[in-house]
């Protein structure tokens, strides 16, 4: 089964990312056919500088590479790479209407925050749809927040079909409703938009500054603690098994424990889980010719199916040349 994804390069990646997409992703590395890319054209939305969008791209393939995914195993590129991607937006974008596209949240969400839309970010969810449906994509791992995106994209692929000639794979969403919402230091979920996020990738320094900060109540060293309501160990225990979750739990309720030790436990627990990632990540920082290598195959694989698709799509539409 052909699994596709994209990460918006559009910040650094934190504790909320690493748990929800990312586990989920390399998951599917090792039973599916997975197609990854950098959705940087995606972040043109937002765009806030030139330098801000290569750092992030390459930063986000380096990331993406440290923390296991295999070039062998799955197809992985940069969106813009792959320029048959805007050219099926435009075909598409004739599968949907305007009406439509303005009952997206995400656009909304945008615009009642005082962002003022360039076109592009009105017709994001057609470009969405155009990078799945260019590589026939069956399952679309993604966050609760890109459900009506994911509609969107089978909408656009059944009305294209019956309009045109059936030549579109209609894709099936893979959102896990239930999964936790990873807090941030002050407790809301943890965003970039936010500033609440605690970055992995971060220095020591960082990470130990981010974890000192959660927030907590003001019980004292020897008073009994509630795990259940603690930001702490709701973030503690995504990286505990079962037994070790039941002695964490025992030690909050025993009391003696005061929430210093309890923040300095859980920054033991951030940085033995990353360190092998993260030497990696520093190797690979230091050999950017093998990134650029592992994403000029990706997009020679990812061109290979996008041309052939590309084509069948503009002789069901009669384009020129015929
Ligand atoms: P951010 O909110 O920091 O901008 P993104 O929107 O780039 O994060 O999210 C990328 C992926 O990570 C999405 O699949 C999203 O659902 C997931 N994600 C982001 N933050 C969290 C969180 N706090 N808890 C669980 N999943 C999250
Ligand atoms: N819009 C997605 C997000 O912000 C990223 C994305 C772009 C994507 N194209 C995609 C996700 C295609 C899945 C499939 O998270």
């Amino acid at each position: 089964m052909r699994v596709l994804t994209g990460l918006q390069p559009s910040g650094k990646l934190h504790l909320g990312n690493y748990f929800s997409a990312i586990k989920k992703i390399l998951d599917y590395q090792s039973k599916e056919e997975l197609f990854l890319f950098i959705a940087n054209l995606h972040a043109l939305t937002t765009f806030r500088s030139k330098e801000e969008l290569k750092n992030f791209t390459l930063e986000c393939a380096i990331d993406l590479l440290a923390l296991g995914v295999d070039p062998k195993k799955t197809v992985f590129w940069v969106q813009s790479d792959v320029p048959e991607v805007t050219e099926l937006t435009w075909y598409l974008s004739q599968s949907i209407t305007v009406s439509q596209l303005q009952l997206a949240h995400s656009f909304k969400d945008k615009v009642a925050k005082g962002f003022v839309p360039g076109a592009g970010l009105f017709t994001y969810p057609v470009l969405m749809a155009s990078d799945i449906l260019l590589f026939s994509a069956e399952k679309v791992p993604v966050g609760k927040d890109q459900k009506q995106h994911l509609e969107f994209a089978r909408d656009i692929a059944e009305r294209f079909n019956t309009q045109f000639g059936s030549v579109l794979t209609i894709p099936e969403p893979d959102i896990d409703e239930n999964t936790a919402t990873v807090p941030g230091v002050d407790g809301a979920k943890m965003s970039k938009s936010y500033k609440n996020t605690i970055d992995f990738f971060g220095t020591e320094k960082e990470i130990k500054k981010k974890v000192m900060s959660i927030v907590s109540d003001s019980k004292a060293v020897e008073e009994p603690k509630d795990p259940e309501t603690s930001v702490i160990f709701q973030i503690h225990s995504l990286f505990l098994s079962p037994s070790e979750k039941e002695s964490q739990i025992e030690k909050y309720k025993r009391g003696g424990a005061g929430y210093g030790d309890l923040k300095k436990d859980l920054l033991d627990s951030i940085l033995t889980h990353f360190v092998s990632f993260r030497s990696k990540r520093e190797e690979l920082a230091q050999n950017l010719d093998y990134v650029h290598q592992v994403l000029k195959e990706g997009k020679e694989k990812a061109q290979t199916v996008a041309q052939a698709k590309i084509i069948d799509v503009r002789k069901t539409l009669g384009i020129y040349p015929f």
